[in-house]
């Protein structure tokens, strides 16, 4: 398990503690409240002596006997913490299923959620396990007629999803978290027309499994799918094939994320394995008849071909993430038309074209990361006005020219700028007068000393939030402003690799700074 992954399971596990906590307290809370209720009801309908008296509701033995051949599909014992109860132990004959651990009915008295949660504890133990065969698995579900949520986590279920899940006519919900599911997308979950949000996520690919697989990537059979509004699929790298072009069947959704990797930082597609490609084909343009879009995450997929302009059209997306795939072509003019767009990934594909000056036009821009790709041409000066973005990578691309100049009055200077432009060939004087004043982070160093850049300003203090500089391998000239002693924020610099000659300033020498590769300067 890698570090990004493992922070991602700590934060989920750290947000579903709490979400248990919160969910037994609501439980009690909202049991004491029914129970006051009831009496006061009652004592109402003995007074008036209207009715019969009561007896207390229990659930229906179609719904009790469904949930029963249910609780035989699974084991439910913790060898490493035997002390822990098992949620299954209250699921006893004869008593009310709505009372049992991890299920809800609604006023009728009819199940309408199961929610199981194994328990997570270091060591791992996955406590509830599939003792069913997989061809039996699940089987008596459909028999909950009124059943609308199936969230499990953590349960180590091992085996494909079940097509007969299809029929549960009324399910609006199926979330399943670090479950280990493979196989195919049942053809059969497109008779789901009440699904709402569809979720499977791996959470760390590896300890709970390879996610799905198979060929079929997202069948036809789900476009029906029309009140859809969520669709998350993380960590699922053996799940190659397509997006079906009636992918607009999806009338309702807002968020659609199939990824195996990648984030702001993480960039590495950390499943290589060789056979895994993830989802493949093309972007089909139909994608952007969808109206409610808020975000696209496709990232570390194998998806080729072009980016289609019709996602320019949906004006409520706020990411758009189709980093690490063979995505060629150019960046849509028509992204411009995106004023809610926030963050924008597209590094890692190969991208051969200008940056659309109308880029400059999305000013809700946050994330913009274009990195590794073939983009070239002069940076278009815009970029650098975007007023809210606080990652710009332009890194690693071949853009030439000197640095834009822009027009920084009232920059917020509470948002820190990170900016890596290196890798590129880029050339002239550097003026710093010309970079945004609220850059923290600057990296413009090059390879095998592609960028050609003469000496270093002394305007490098007006940059007074630089805390991170990289000028390395630039064959940067002449002496070592001392205006550098003016930089209280700086940390780390990193100039080695340049012919730069005389005094060190003391500032430099302070934070230990990396000058080798610079035989002139006198240390
Ligand atoms: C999925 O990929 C992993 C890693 O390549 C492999 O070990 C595993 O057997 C694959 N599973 C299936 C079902 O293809
Ligand atoms: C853009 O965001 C604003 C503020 O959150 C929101 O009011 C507006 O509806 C959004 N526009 C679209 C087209 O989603
Ligand atoms: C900056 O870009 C270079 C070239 O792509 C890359 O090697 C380096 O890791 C990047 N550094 C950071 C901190 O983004
Ligand atoms: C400085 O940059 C060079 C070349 O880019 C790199 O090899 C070196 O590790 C960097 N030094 C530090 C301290 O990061």
């Amino acid at each position: 398990m890698g570090a990004r992954q493992s922070m991602e399971l700590a934060r989920f596990v750290q947000g579903y503690t709490w979400l248990r906590k919160g969910s037994i307290y609501i439980q009690r809370k909202s049991k004491k409240m029914a129970s006051t209720l009831n009496c006061i009801g009652l004592f109402l309908l003995l007074g008036l002596a209207l009715v019969p008296k009561s007896h207390a509701q229990q659930c229906t033995a179609v719904d009790e006997d469904a949930l029963l051949v249910f609780k035989g599909d699974f084991y439910c014992n913790d060898i490493n913490n035997p002390s822990i109860p098992c949620p299954l132990d209250s699921w006893v004959p004869g008593t009310d299923c709505c009372q049992w651990s991890g299920i809800q009915c609604d006023a009728s008295h009819r199940v309408i959620s199961i929610l199981l949660s194994a328990y997570f504890r270091q060591p791992m133990t996955f406590q509830i396990t599939r003792a069913a065969e997989p061809a039996a698995f699940g089987r008596s579900l459909p028999r909950l007629t009124q059943l609308q949520d199936l969230d499990f986590r953590f349960i180590s279920l091992n085996t494909y999803l079940p097509p007969a899940w299809g029929s549960i006519t009324k399910l609006r919900t199926l979330n399943l978290y670090a479950s280990s599911i493979y196989g195919e997308i049942p053809r059969e979950f497109g008779k789901l027309s009440e699904l709402t949000s569809f979720t499977i996520d791996t959470l760390a690919p590896g300890l709970f499994g390879f996610g799905l697989s198979g060929q079929a990537g997202i069948p036809r059979e789900l476009c029906k799918l029309s009140k859809l509004k969520t669709f998350v699929m993380r960590y699922h790298p053996n799940l190659s094939g397509g997006i079906p072009n009636c992918i607009d069947g999806w009338r309702s959704i807002e968020d659609f994320q199939f990824f195996n990797g990648g984030d702001e930082n993480g960039r590495d597609f950390s499943l290589k394995q060789p056979a895994a490609t993830g989802l493949t084909g093309v972007l089909p343009a139909s994608l952007g008849n969808l109206k409610n879009l808020r975000v696209l995450n496709l990232a570390a997929n194998s998806f080729g071909g072009v980016i289609p302009t019709s996602l320019g059209s949906l004006t409520s997306l706020q990411t758009i993430d189709l980093a690490m795939n063979r995505l060629t072509g150019k960046i849509p003019v028509e992204f411009g038309n995106l004023k809610n767009l926030t963050i924008l990934r597209l590094y890692k594909n190969r991208l051969y074209a200008e940056i659309p000056t109308s880029l400059g036009n999305s000013k809700a821009l946050e994330v913009l990361d274009l990195g590794s790709n073939g983009l070239y041409g002069p940076i278009p000066d815009r970029m650098y006005n975007l007023p809210k973005v606080r990652l710009l990578r332009l890194d690693d691309n071949r853009f030439w020219g000197p640095l834009p100049r822009g027009d920084y009055l009232g920059r917020d200077l509470s948002i820190q700028l990170v900016m890596n432009v290196s890798w590129n060939f880029l050339d002239g004087p550097l003026n710093f007068r010309q970079l945004p004043k609220n850059i923290a982070e600057l990296r413009m160093s090059t390879q095998n000393g592609r960028m050609a850049f003469t000496g270093l300003s002394p305007t490098i203090s007006v940059l007074q939030s630089l805390r991170v500089l990289d000028l390395s391998q630039n064959q940067l000239t002449g002496k070592l402003p001392s205006t550098f002693n003016d930089m209280p924020n700086l940390q780390e610099v990193n100039l080695s690799i340049n012919d730069f000659e005389g005094q060190v300033p003391n500032r430099l020498k302070v934070i230990n700074a990396d000058l080798s590769g610079n035989p002139r300067l006198v240390m």
